[in-house]
């Protein structure tokens, strides 16, 4: 049996495929039960730690109302009513906390920044994101691609289109390798992953049997997918000086339905963690509209709010699957 009791969920390559699927089946569970409405409350009295050094609408509200729904309280510190960084160490922070709360969420813009927390703080600790990884949306991700694919993810094909260097496309890359999955990143060279984050891709698909494939071509990316994803052409705490530039390189990535029908698969799906570029006349984009006279950028109006979409349910799979991380690493183990 899987026990994840006590464990940090901080990168996707810590935990193996056998843990991140239970998270999955987990998280079915969960869902299952609240619309039922017969699920138990496992975490009650138990107290987690809300850390936000960057934006958040869905990340916050899915530990929030999850932790409601188990019994469990949060607390959410942004970096300006918390000592975070200024005036205290992380390490310190860590220790304090860890005396107080049962677990730690953070995002912030350091990988280094969540594994110190980890280190010192005695209990649990979740990556919401950093700018290195976004473990907790994968599951979300994951979770959708079960609900909507018609095979087994080992024998499900997922292209990712646009900035592959930030979270998205690193974690994206390392979950399809863990899960032993066809996945393709279609991304100019200049923004694909790492060299570092490819080698550990390519190392543990060795073990699962994913196939990996980097490309520039997108007819070639997207032949045969059964999901599209993108996310942001720029991500959170990047200079507003990188969008001209990254316009440029991207615009032959923006998720279009030519992009769709390229697959050759009537029933392909569309992910996007969001938030989503998608219509730039409505306020969000104005700037940009202004400026490069686009409606959209990494996804068009058009195939967002087509039948392909199904963006709602990976936001609202991120309360389910978070639930399933807290109740798995928190919950005193037996039924109840
Ligand atoms: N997808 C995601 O992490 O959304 P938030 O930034 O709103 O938390
Ligand atoms: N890559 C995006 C993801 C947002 C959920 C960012 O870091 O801003």
């Amino acid at each position: 049996p899987i026990d994840l009791t006590g464990r940090h969920f901080l990168k996707e390559p810590d935990v193996t495929a056998e843990e991140f699927r239970h998270l999955l089946d987990l998280a079915a569970e969960l869902k299952a039960a609240k619309r039922a409405g017969t699920e138990h409350r496992r975490l009650t009295g138990r107290n987690v730690a809300l850390i936000f050094e960057k934006t958040s609408t869905r990340t916050r509200c899915a530990f929030e109302v999850a932790a409601a729904d188990q019994g469990a309280s949060t607390t959410y510190l942004d970096p300006m009513s918390s000592q975070l960084g200024h005036k205290e160490s992380v390490r310190d922070t860590a220790r304090v906390l860890g005396r107080m709360f049962d677990a730690i969420q953070y995002r912030g813009a350091g990988q280094a920044t969540v594994e110190e927390l980890a280190a010192h703080a005695g209990v649990p600790v979740y990556n919401g994101l950093t700018d290195d990884w976004h473990p907790t949306q994968m599951l979300a991700d994951m979770l959708t691609v079960r609900e909507h694919g018609d095979r087994p993810l080992e024998r499900t094909a997922f292209a990712y289109l646009g900035d592959a260097r930030a979270n998205m496309g690193n974690s994206y890359l390392v979950t399809g390798a863990l899960l032993g999955m066809d996945l393709r990143v279609v991304a100019p060279r200049a923004l694909w992953p790492s060299e570092g984050v490819i080698a550990t891709a390519k190392a543990m698909a060795a073990g699962s049997g994913a196939r990996l494939s980097l490309t520039e071509d997108v007819a070639e990316g997207v032949r045969g997918a059964q999901f599209v994803a993108t996310d942001v052409w720029v991500s959170m705490g990047e200079p507003k000086e990188v969008w001209d530039e990254r316009i440029a390189l991207l615009a032959p990535y923006a998720v279009t339905m030519d992009v769709l029908r390229a697959t050759g698969n009537d029933e392909v799906r569309f992910l996007h963690c969001l938030p989503a570029f998608h219509d730039l006349g409505t306020g969000v984009g104005r700037e940009i509209h202004a400026r490069h006279g686009l409606e959209s950028l990494e996804v068009t109006d058009e195939v967002f709010e087509s039948e392909h979409s199904v963006v709602f349910d990976e936001a609202e799979n991120r309360l389910h699957t978070i639930k399933a991380l807290m109740v798995a690493t928190l919950a005193a183990p037996g039924p109840e």
